[in-house]
């Protein structure tokens, strides 16, 4: 080997020399950062695992709240049946209370009333003049407190109906009640608007009851208006049909608007209109047995108008009967 060789041989051990440095400088880096790499996998497996456990008791906790709620709901249906239970029998009772009071009532009204009549009949040349007025009046309370009875009757009826729904056709039935008013009451010229087609699952016989006392109410209180007029419409509420009843009458305060639906509750005098305060707490009552809501509006002088809906109807509920 010649000096040139030579050198060539060290150069050569040189390279080799510095790539070997360098390949375990390399190879340190490398196991420095596959360490570092295996510590982050570790933290990060760690953490994993703690947001896993705490993931777990979170689900068992839920799952044992759904569970405390679907307890608490069972116990309160079970309570909320029983005391239905206890509601309907105490109605049951004040009804028939209400029922057989009414019924022991009238007896001892028909012979005030009975009597009164005799007195004036056979006893008429015995009795002066204010007698007289006497005696008719204790006949008219008489009669008025009869009313009075077969008006209370007539809504405790009203409670215990068993409730059939089937299509009714409202136009149709207040078309009828209104003839029927204005047949009675020749000599008034009322302007009258139908909607037509007004058809609805209720039951046939409350829902009468309702139209009727509020179409009455309506003829009652425009007897005093110049150009009478009353009106039948749909409306739509919250997807559901409402039917609104309005009237160009006496109108009322929306002051006493609450008092309305309240048995025996009069916005106005005898003297101005005559009534017993009955008519609308049947409707509500009616309403409210369908499932429905009723509500008014008023402005004294102007009118009345009132709208009610009748709740879900059996094809809304799947068949089921709804009241
Ligand atoms: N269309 C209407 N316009 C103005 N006021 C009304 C109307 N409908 C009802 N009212 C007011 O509401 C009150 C209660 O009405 P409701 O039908 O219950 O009784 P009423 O008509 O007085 O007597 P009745 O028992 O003979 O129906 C009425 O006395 C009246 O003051
Ligand atoms: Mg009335």
């Amino acid at each position: 080997m010649n000096q040139q060789e030579r050198d060539q041989m060290d150069r050569a051990q040189l390279q080799i020399e510095t790539l070997t440095t360098e390949l375990m400088e390399t190879q340190r880096g490398l196991t420095a950062l596959t360490f570092e790499l295996e510590e982050r996998v570790a933290e990060r497996t760690a953490s994993l695992r703690e947001s896993n456990q705490k993931l777990k008791e979170e689900v068992a906790e839920r799952e044992k709240a759904e569970e405390e709620v679907r307890r608490l709901n069972e116990e309160l249906e079970l309570r909320v049946d029983r005391r239905t239970h206890e509601l309907e029998a105490a109605n049951r009772d004040l009804d028939s209370f209400a029922y057989s009071v009414s019924h022991d009532l009238r007896a001892p009204l028909r012979s005030i009333d009975g009597f009164s009549l005799a007195l004036l009949e056979d006893c008429s040349d015995k009795i002066d003049d204010m007698g007289k007025d006497y005696l008719h009046r204790i006949r008219r309370s008489a009669q008025r407190m009869a009313q009075l009875i077969d008006d209370l009757l007539q809504l405790s009826r009203i409670v215990r109906r068993e409730l059939t729904r089937q299509p009714v056709n409202l136009s149709r039935e207040t078309r009828e009640i209104l003839c029927h008013l204005q047949e009675q009451n020749p000599e008034r010229k009322v302007e009258l608007f139908i909607e037509e087609g007004l058809t609805d699952e209720a039951d046939p016989t409350l829902i009468r009851v309702v139209l009727q006392n509020i179409l009455e109410n309506a003829w009652k209180y425009t007897s005093k208006a110049t150009q009478a007029r009353i009106e039948l419409r749909k409306e739509n509420h919250e997807d559901r049909p409402m039917y609104v009843i309005r009237d160009n009458g006496a109108g009322f305060s929306m002051a006493y608007v609450d008092k309305l639906f309240v048995p025996f509750q009069r916005l106005h005098s005898d003297d101005e209109f005559e009534g017993t305060g009955i008519g609308l707490a049947i409707v509500r009552r009616a309403i409210h047995r369908h499932g429905g809501t009723v509500s008014a509006s008023g402005k004294i002088g102007e009118g009345a108008c009132f709208r009610f809906t009748l709740g879900p109807s059996v094809s809304d509920v799947g068949g089921a009967q709804c009241e």
